[in-house]
């Protein structure tokens, strides 16, 4: 059967960096409520003129790089975003052009803060079905252009990024011990719609909008919500959570990744945590903590991954990786 494996990895922060010290400034917060609700020390905030396309290319041609592939070899990029440079044409298309690719499609992705796993299962589904064989999968975001910053309950809560995989699609036997994506969960329930939502959009009120949130409320379906989505995954794929060598969650909170890694039995040290330093990137957290991961050489090739977020929508997924 054909598997979708993990060729490389990258990713991409601006260089600005704002630390909690520097907001406290110039919002009414303190460097110790942001510590001790979310766990950010810091985030990263594009400059001026920088788009999410642009993040998003960096971080690409380092996952190429890493993989030892070319643009030419893709025929597929999924970009998983909810901040494109324009409503449309999709922001991957500027990507793709930007890399030299000329060949297949292009197109985003838009799940908010499981972006990244609907974009996995979308171009792993892709890959099964014949319709792609190389995909670059893709998280950026600026969500810095969307938060209102006289809210101190969202605007000290994210950042800007971008991260990306290359998969391609290769034979194997079919086994959890074969290298690919292993299992794909994808869920979403729109009745939460006023959780978690931008206030403004091109059809509604032809203005961008900023974004909305119910913090707490959030908090509580976050909670839920992965604890059964990563048990569902992990049962599609015939394996239990002591199988599971890293979890690489959705960077929200730290108090949401912890209770995650309890859930599953999981140590603190086999938990992929940047939401410190990244905080909330959206769509980018996940591939921006895996590759920090790869890099630095704890994840290494064979090991299994757990991928899990959850956004506004609120919609939610789980993806299980043999790396
Ligand atoms: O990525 C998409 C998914 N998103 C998430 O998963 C986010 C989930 N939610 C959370 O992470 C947490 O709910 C927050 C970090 C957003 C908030 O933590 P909390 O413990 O739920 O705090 P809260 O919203 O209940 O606020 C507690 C207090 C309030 O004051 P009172 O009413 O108790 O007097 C807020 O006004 O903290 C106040 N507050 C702040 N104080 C200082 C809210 N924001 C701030 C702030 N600085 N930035």
């Amino acid at each position: 059967m054909i598997r979708s494996v993990v060729q490389g990895c990258g990713s991409y922060l601006p260089e600005r960096v704002v630390t909690n010290e520097e907001l406290s400034r110039t919002v009414d917060t303190t460097d110790e409520w942001i510590r001790q609700r979310s766990g950010i020390c810091q985030r990263h905030i594009a400059a001026e003129g920088e788009f999410t396309s642009h993040l998003a290319i960096k971080a690409s041609q380092r996952a190429l790089d890493h993989a030892g592939l070319n643009a030419s070899d893709l025929d597929l990029i999924v970009l998983a975003t909810a901040t494109p440079d324009q409503t449309f044409p999709a922001t991957a298309t500027r990507v793709q052009a930007a890399l030299g690719m000329t060949k297949g499609a292009a197109f985003d992705v838009q799940a908010v803060c499981a972006g990244f796993v609907y974009g996995v299962s979308v171009a792993d589904s892709l890959i099964k079905s014949g319709l792609a064989s190389t995909a670059l999968v893709i998280g950026a975001e600026t969500f810095s252009r969307i938060l209102d910053w006289d809210d101190r309950g969202t605007c000290v809560l994210f950042g800007d990024g971008a991260g990306a995989i290359v998969l391609r699609g290769e034979q194997g036997a079919g086994t959890p011990a074969d290298r690919g994506i292993l299992a794909n969960a994808l869920h979403s329930d729109g009745r939460h719609h006023d959780l978690l939502y931008v206030d403004g959009g091109p059809s509604s009120t032809r203005t961008t909008g900023f974004l909305r949130m119910e913090g707490k409320e959030v908090f509580k379906h976050a909670v839920v919500n992965m604890a059964t989505v990563v048990g569902e995954v992990l049962e599609k794929a015939g394996l239990e959570a002591k199988d599971v060598d890293w979890l690489v969650p959705h960077q929200a909170n730290k108090r949401i990744i912890d209770g995650t890694g309890r859930k599953l039995g999981l140590p603190p040290e086999r938990v992929v945590v940047t939401v410190d330093k990244h905080a909330n990137t959206s769509a980018a957290s996940i591939p921006l903590a895996l590759d920090v991961a790869v890099k630095d050489g704890r994840i290494k090739k064979g090991d299994l991954l757990l991928l899990e977020g959850i956004g506004g929508g609120l919609s939610w997924g789980a993806s299980l990786v043999r790396w």
